[in-house]
């Protein structure tokens, strides 16, 4: 059964052989992770630079996707520093990948950092209480603290915050046994500059 799988899988990935099929194919992916929690998609490494110039990563959760505007957002807490680092630097690298596919996106972004906006509040409203308390610490993540056990929650939404990553350029990669392959797609005003790439 699961070999049938990836056979249709990899059928699926052959019949990608124009850049238009591939950026659909690529937007595909992205929106259903955005409602897949099993999508490989769904969980991303996020990477930025800190005020000093120095590189930093970490997992993210894709929250949501706009095709049409060519944007990504994920929540966080306001205080974490990775909302520091993009409101003094805001340009981003995105890394997705599907071990089982063996396709990789990097995506090149700018960042906006939202906090209290009305979009947050609607979202906010609508997240169950146990996602809540990710972002009701009364102390600011990365806090030293004695144990690992202390929680201490505030009640408001306060700390809730969205990024939205305008997406400048996705580079795939997919890893193939025939030849692998790799395309470029840049994202100007309007249109889209895409070519193939040497892997
Ligand atoms: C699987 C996974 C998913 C995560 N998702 C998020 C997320 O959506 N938002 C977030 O702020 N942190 C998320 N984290 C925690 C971050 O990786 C990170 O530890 C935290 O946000 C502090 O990051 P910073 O100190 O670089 O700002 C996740 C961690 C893991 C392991």
């Amino acid at each position: 059964m699961l070999k049938w799988f990836f056979f249709l899988k990899s059928k699926i990935i052959d019949t990608l052989e124009t850049l238009e099929q591939l950026e659909i194919h690529i937007w595909n992916m992205l929106t259903r992770a955005k409602v897949d929690r099993k999508h490989p998609f769904r969980i991303f490494v996020l990477g930025t630079i800190t005020a000093s110039g120095i590189p930093d990563a970490r997992n993210v959760i894709l929250r949501n996707v706009h095709q049409s505007n060519k944007t990504l957002c994920i929540y966080t807490d306001a205080r974490t520093p990775k909302v520091n680092q993009l409101l003094s630097q805001p340009n981003a690298c995105l890394v997705f990948y599907n071990p089982k596919s063996k396709e990789q996106l990097r995506v090149r972004a700018t960042a906006s950092v939202l906090i209290n906006e009305q979009r947050n509040l609607e979202i906010w409203n609508a997240l169950p209480k146990h996602a809540k308390k990710d972002y009701q610490s009364i102390m600011a993540p990365g806090t030293a603290k004695e144990a690992s056990n202390i929680y201490i929650d505030a009640e408001d939404s306060s700390n809730f915050c969205l990024i939205e990553f305008d997406v400048l350029e996705i580079d795939f990669l997919e890893l193939n046994r025939k030849g692998h392959r790799r395309a470029s797609f840049k994202y100007g005003h309007p249109s889209v500059q895409a070519t193939w790439l040497v892997p």
